[in-house]
C-alpha cells in the first residue's frame, strides 16, 4: 500500500518509528512532515495528508499529534476524508469495517509505540463491510454537500 503520514512537533519520534514499521511491512510511505520538534501548526499536516488521500495519491493516511484529535479534525475538513482517532486496536478495526475510515489518527502523548503499531496493524488488516455501513458513509458525505 501507499500510505501518507503526517504529524506535528509533539509526534516526531513516534511518527519516525511508525514510518519505519510501515516500511518494514512493505508499504511505501509518503512522509508529509514534520521532522523537527520545533513548534508547528498541526492543521497544515492534517490537511496535507487529507488532500493526498482524497486526490488518490495514496491509499490511506496516518496522522499523529499530541492527542490525535486536532490533526484529525483538520483532516476531516477536507471533503471526502474520514479520519478517525483510535487509542486501541478494536476501534482501529471497526473504523475500517464500519466507517471506511481513510485516515487513522492517534496521539503520541496518549499511546506508546507498541500500541500505535497494534492500532496500525488492526486498521490495515481490516476490510470495509459495505451494505448498511455504505449507506451511513454516504449519509456522512451528504452532509458535505
Ligand atoms: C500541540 O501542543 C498539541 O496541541 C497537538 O499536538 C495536539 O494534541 C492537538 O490536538
Amino acid at each position: 500500500m501507499k500510505i501518507a503520514i503526517g504529524n506535528d512537533h509533539a509526534a516526531v519520534e513516534l511518527k519516525q518509528e511508525i514510518k519505519a514499521y510501515l516500511e518494514e511491512l512493505g508499504h511505501e510511505v509518503v512522509d508529509l512532515g514534520v521532522n523537527t520538534t520545533e513548534s508547528c501548526n498541526y492543521p497544515e499536516y492534517g490537511a496535507a495528508v487529507g488532500r493526498a488521500v482524497v486526490n488518490k495519491e495514496v491509499d490511506c493516511g496516518v496522522l499523529i499529534c499530541g492527542t490525535g484529535v486536532g490533526i484529525s479534525i483538520a483532516a476531516n475538513k477536507v471533503k471526502g476524508v474520514r479520519a478517525a482517532v483510535c487509542s486501541e486496536p478494536v476501534t482501529a478495526r471497526l473504523v475500517k469495517e464500519h466507517n471506511n475510515a481513510n485516515i487513522i489518527a492517534f496521539g503520541a502523548r496518549i499511546v506508546g509505540s507498541e500500541m500505535a503499531k497494534a492500532i496500525v496493524d488492526a486498521y490495515l488488516g481490516a476490510e470495509f463491510l459495505g451494505g448498511r455501513h455504505q449507506t451511513r458513509v454516504d449519509l456522512i458525505h451528504a452532509i458535505e454537500e
